[in-house]
């Protein structure tokens, strides 16, 4: 069961750092303060949720996510700007996503009202987490799970949305470029299956290819389509990119690959750069035939792909400043670090003082 709400920070306008080596920051767990838990009936609706002190859950043996992997996680960042600020990154889409998720999983989710307060709370209420400018992010992870026992029989009597938090640092280390290799046995996803949403059981299936192939010394893996084997979908935990002149091309949206918010963004930076975008099918020749290949996600942000090895045939492509991949880098993060305007709307500013009232922090 979730703890009482007690032991909350009573003030959010304490500027003081948690005692972090942030220069150490990778991509892992790191336990702060607060989480959020909202519980919801069967046929009832999401009601606001809780911050509590972080814990443990306690949960069925029998439990839906336990027994049949009924989940989905949403990721997305809070960062700390130079001149104090806290700002989100479009939450709504983590939100619109995590309904259409529920949707395909049969499962109540809460509104994009609910969801973005949530972040907001979750945030303000592990302020100290968020790494100075810079330095890294406070990353913001949401599981929707169900969490009523099921044997043999659905619906589920109880589902639950909780939110934690974490400092994180860059997702890839490889700061010269990804190494990748092209798995051709292992699939990410099917036609009709559940690729397209966040689902918490697309992941640790192809961990054992993931797990062989860094152990072979490569960095990620892309997966190929299921269907033929020959087109390029995405690498395990982020969207792919081909640049070739001024056509930059990605892999459609099939219900295969995630709809990756940071893939939507930076389709919209590139054509405003004035690259022609094709969202298409992308067979793996055109990948190899590619000057340059880079990768986008939450965690990734933007990564420039050094190598891909297919068929143990290595194809190296462009890196360093000069790419575009560089250039998108540099534009996404300035927009989320509030370095220059953001043009489109996509940042959300916690206002402190608004918030503090709003949720009597
Ligand atoms: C994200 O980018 O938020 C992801 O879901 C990737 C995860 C493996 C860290």
């Amino acid at each position: 069961m979730a703890p009482s709400a007690q032991s909350l920070p009573t003030s959010v306008s304490d500027e003081k750092y948690a005692n972090v080596k942030w220069e150490e920051l990778g991509f892992g767990f790191y336990r702060t303060d607060s989480m959020y838990v909202a519980k919801c009936k069967h046929g009832e609706s999401f009601q606001e949720g809780k911050i509590v002190p972080y814990a443990d859950l306690q949960i069925s043996p029998c439990s839906a996510v336990l027994n049949y992997g009924q989940g989905l996680y949403e990721g997305l960042k809070a960062y700390r700007t130079e001149d104090g600020r806290i700002m989100l990154f479009r939450p709504d889409q983590n939100a619109l996503r995590l309904q259409s998720g529920a949707h395909r999983l049969c499962m109540p989710c809460p509104s994009v009202d609910q969801f973005v307060s949530a972040v907001k709370q979750v945030v303000l209420a592990n302020k100290k987490w968020i790494p100075p400018p810079g330095r890294g992010t406070l990353y913001l992870r949401s599981v929707l799970f169900g969490s009523g026992p099921i044997l043999g029989s659905f619906p589920v009597s109880e589902y639950t949305f909780t939110m934690f938090a974490c400092p994180v640092g860059r997702y890839h280390s490889d700061n010269a470029g990804l190494n990748l290799k092209i798995e051709d046995k292992f699939r990410r996803a099917f036609p009709g299956g559940t690729g397209g949403v966040k689902s918490i059981t697309n992941y640790s299936p192809v961990w054992i290819t993931v797990a062989e192939a860094k152990a072979q010394g490569f960095s990620d893996v892309l997966f190929l389509d299921a269907a033929t084997g020959k087109n390029v979908e995405e690498l395990y935990a982020s969207n792919v990119f081909i640049v070739k002149g001024n056509v930059v091309s990605t892999p459609e949206i099939s219900g295969t690959i995630l709809p990756g918010i940071t893939r939507k963004c930076i389709i919209e930076l590139t054509r405003d750069f004035g690259y022609k975008v094709e969202e298409r099918v992308v067979p793996v020749e055109d990948l190899l035939d590619a000057e340059e290949v880079f990768c986008s996600g939450t965690a990734a942000i933007v990564t420039t792909i050094a190598s891909v090895t297919f068929k143990d045939k290595k194809t190296g492509f462009k890196t360093g400043d000069k790419t575009l991949a560089a250039k998108l880098f540099a534009t996404l993060t300035d927009i989320q670090l509030g370095r220059v305007e953001d043009k489109n709307g996509w940042t959300v500013e916690i206002d402190r003082c608004h918030q503090c009232e709003t949720l009597k922090l």
